[in-house]
C-alpha cells in the first residue's frame, strides 16, 4: 500500500483539488451554512465561527497513514474559487479501505464538478495509495448522492432501515462501494 501518502494537489480537466485556505472561508460559509445543502449532512447548518475552525482543521490535515486519518480537499474551478469538498478517510489499513463523501454548492451543482472531483480521488485511491476498496454511505432519500455513486460505478450494497437517529427521527443509511477491479475495469 502508498501510505503513508502527504497531500498533492490533484489536477481534472475543469477541476482541480487541493488543501482549504483561510481565504477559502466566504465560500466555505456559504455553503456550509446552506440548510438545502445540510439536508442529509450530519450537521446542522454551520455559523462561520464553526466554518472558520472546520477549515483550519482541514487545511491541516496533510497526511493519510493510519485508519482514521482524513484529507478535505477543496474543489475548485478553472479560476480557483472553491466549489465544493471531498471527503476521503482511511477506515482500515489492514483492509485498506477509505470512506467518501462530498459536497458541492448549489450554483456548481449539475454540470458534473462533483463526479470528476471523486474520479480524481478514485484514481488516488486505487493507484497511488494501493487501495482495495472504497464505499460511501449516504442517506437513501438523497438522490442526487445516490446518482453520483451510481455515475461512479459504486454499487448498492446496503440498505440499513432506520439505522440511525437522525435530526429529530429515524433515518435509513444506503451503503456504495466499488473495489480497485472494479475501477480498473
Ligand atoms: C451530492 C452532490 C455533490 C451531487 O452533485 P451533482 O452536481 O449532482 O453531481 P455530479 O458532479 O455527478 O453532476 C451530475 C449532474 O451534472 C450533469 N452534467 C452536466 N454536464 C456534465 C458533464 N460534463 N459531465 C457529467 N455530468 C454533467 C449531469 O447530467 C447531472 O445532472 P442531473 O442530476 O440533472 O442528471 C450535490 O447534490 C451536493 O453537494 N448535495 C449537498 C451535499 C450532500 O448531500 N452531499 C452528500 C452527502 S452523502
Amino acid at each position: 500500500m502508498g501510505l503513508p501518502w502527504n497531500f498533492a494537489p490533484l489536477h481534472g480537466d475543469r477541476v482541480h483539488l487541493d488543501l482549504p485556505r483561510p481565504d477559502d472561508l466566504d465560500a466555505l460559509f456559504a455553503i456550509q451554512s446552506d440548510p438545502e445543502v445540510c439536508r442529509y449532512l450530519l450537521y446542522e447548518p454551520r455559523s462561520r465561527e464553526k466554518v472558520q475552525e472546520v477549515l483550519a482543521r482541514d487545511s491541516a490535515g496533510t497526511r493519510l497513514a493510519e485508519a482514521g486519518d482524513f484529507v478535505q480537499p477543496a474543489i475548485r474551478d478553472a479560476e480557483g474559487r472553491l466549489i465544493g469538498t471531498i471527503y476521503f478517510k482511511i477506515t482500515s489499513t489492514e483492509d485498506a479501505t477509505a470512506e467518501i463523501g462530498w459536497l458541492l454548492a448549489p450554483s456548481a451543482q449539475g454540470h458534473g464538478y462533483a463526479r470528476e472531483a471523486a474520479a480524481l480521488m478514485l484514481d488516488l485511491a486505487f493507484g497511488e495509495l494501493g487501495l482495495h476498496r472504497v464505499y460511501a454511505e449516504l442517506d437513501p432519500r438523497n438522490a442526487a448522492s445516490v446518482a453520483l455513486c451510481l455515475r461512479l460505478g459504486m454499487r448498492h450494497e446496503a440498505h440499513f432501515r432506520e439505522h440511525m437517529w437522525f435530526k429529530g427521527a429515524w433515518a435509513d443509511t444506503g451503503i456504495y462501494a466499488v473495489l480497485a477491479s472494479e475501477w480498473r475495469g
